[in-house]
């Protein structure tokens, strides 16, 4: 049985989703929960790219104690100088280098020749592996290369040190078959004196990313790279928890296993799904909201003569479980803390403090208090952690038939108080057209999206709202919940507000 190594890129492939930007608290609480979950090598950032990026991957890399903490690097050496201090305080760090090896990269986007390329690999290489023992490096474009010449690249990284090397899906375009013939043509031909690690790394545009990555490990990979929930760049990249799944339910199959908890997986996937602001579909597989719901007659029959008729993932497999024990208003500090604990947050005394102040106005409106409205108490709280903005009042004039009029109030991180009236067809555009005059910008509203934490009738209202500049295209998500389902919709999108402004 082998044992195949989990490489995390949810911070880094998976900031690259439109309107996706995590902050610094964000990123240090995934990388936590991606530790408890199983994962083994996180990708916490481009520390190049930003000072937020540089000072997040350093974050993380103090936080982490087990996972390995890599960065990415361009062939660059200004970019592995970022890296190596960034990850400097690691206590397992790795780069991860690349570069483009196709012809449409090499020509449009390089302007390097083949032996341009080579040498450029064989020259970053041997400079990240100056600083550190664990280099990775990716043809960026793999799957589009040419077979020689993707060879070629392997052997010349592997010459200069590299011992991990990925090989990227890119732009989603292979197929299983194909993909799996690339790591048994390059694995069979590469020579090390050293073991080398083969990783897989797929991009879903032709909705096939697991399947790939799976194909990859049946022809020798022994290491797969993804996002929790297969956040990524345009359609995302392949979903871990759905490799893990597969590897545990078709182990017969693959002959492998991994040490993902798989019981952390609900936990780790709902973080996520919060904190990006990218909702789970629910017919997502392995975690989706119908994953386990079994609509049919025949089918419902089945499994109450016998689940296996039916089910193939038992929702504790993955963590789908009711709390058995729900907190409501008389629940002390320590109960508090210790149900966030089991949800896999760990805070310093101060955040908790503050969470337990929220938590106590939720409970004084609701009898129980969900794990799901915990969940979604801290991501709102981390989510606005490093926000310049906060919606500080509220006023909404309602009438059956007319305008709607909305007063706001929004403070800046001075405390400044900005005071606006608008109002529109709805509420919820009265509360938006306000919101513009307070931030002097008129984004486009890409879209809006309400959906009930729980069910019943104090449920909390969960809204996500997309904004888009019309002048720079840039666009950023936003992420409110309360109560009323107006405080959740100025909640979002003041949020996306104050990202736009960034
Ligand atoms: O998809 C890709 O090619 C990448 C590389 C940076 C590995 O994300
Ligand atoms: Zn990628």
């Amino acid at each position: 049985m082998r044992t195949i190594q989990f490489f995390d890129t949810s911070l880094r492939d998976g900031e690259q989703t439109p309107g996706v930007s995590f902050n610094t608290h964000e990123k240090v609480q995934m990388a936590r929960q991606l530790e408890a979950w199983g994962i083994d090598t996180i990708e916490a950032g481009f520390p190049v790219a930003s000072p937020g990026d540089f000072e997040a991957v350093a974050a993380i890399a103090r936080a982490c104690q087990r996972m390995t903490v890599a960065g990415l690097a361009r062939c660059k050496n200004k970019d592995i100088d970022a890296a190596y201090e960034a990850l400097k305080e690691a206590k397992h760090p790795q780069i991860h280098v690349f570069l483009a090896t196709s012809p449409v990269h090499r020509e449009a986007k390089l302007k390097m020749t083949q032996a341009e390329v080579l040498a450029s690999i064989r020259d970053h290489v041997t400079y990240a592996k100056q600083k550190f023992d664990l280099v990775q490096f990716s043809p960026e474009d793999a799957t589009r290369t040419e077979t020689d010449f993707l060879l070629q690249a392997v052997q010349t990284a592997i010459d200069a040190g590299a011992t991990i090397i990925n090989i990227p899906d890119t732009v989603g375009y292979s197929n299983p078959k194909e993909y799996g013939a690339i790591f048994k043509y390059l694995i069979e031909n590469i020579h090390s004196e050293v073991p080398i690690t083969f990783s897989s790394h797929c991009h879903d545009d032709l909705g096939m990313a697991t399947a790939n990555a799976l194909a990859a490990i049946e022809n020798g990979a022994n290491r797969v790279e993804g996002t929790v929930n297969g956040i990524g760049e345009r359609a995302g990249n392949t979903a871990l928890e759905e490799v893990a799944v597969a590897l545990r339910i078709r182990q017969d199959y693959y002959q492998a296993t991994s040490q993902i908890d798989l019981a952390k997986t609900k936990q780790t996937s709902d973080l996520i799904a919060r904190l990006s602001g990218i909702p789970v579909p629910k017919n997502k597989a392995v975690i989706g909201g119908n994953a386990f719901a079994h609509e049919a007659g025949i089918h419902q029959d089945g499994m109450l003569k016998n689940p296996a008729t039916y089910e193939i993932i038992t929702p504790q497999l993955v963590g789908v479980e009711k709390t058995s024990l729900p907190l409501g208003k008389l629940s002390g500090r320590h109960a508090f803390s210790d149900r966030l604990a089991t949800l896999g947050y760990e805070f310093d005394q101060d955040l908790i403090n503050a969470l337990f102040k929220k938590f106590k106005v939720l409970a004084d409106q609701k009898k129980v208090v969900t794990d799901q409205d915990l969940q979604a108490l801290v991501a709102d709280k981390l989510h606005r952690a490093s926000d310049d903005y906060h919606l500080a009042s509220l006023q909404v004039q309602y009438v059956s038939n007319g305008f709607q009029a909305a007063v706001v109030a929004v403070t800046d991180q001075t405390g400044e108080r900005q005071t606006a009236s608008a109002i529109g067809a709805g509420s919820v555009q009265a509360i938006y057209n306000a919101l513009d005059q307070t931030f002097g910008q008129h984004p486009t509203l890409n879209s809006y999206e309400i959906e009930a934490i729980t069910s019943g009738e104090d449920a909390q209202a969960e809204v996500r709202v997309s904004l888009q500049d019309p002048t720079t295209g840039k666009q950023t998500n936003g992420v409110g919940v309360a109560f009323d389902v107006l405080q959740a919709s100025a909640k979002a999108y003041v949020n996306a507000s104050s990202r736009l402004k960034e």
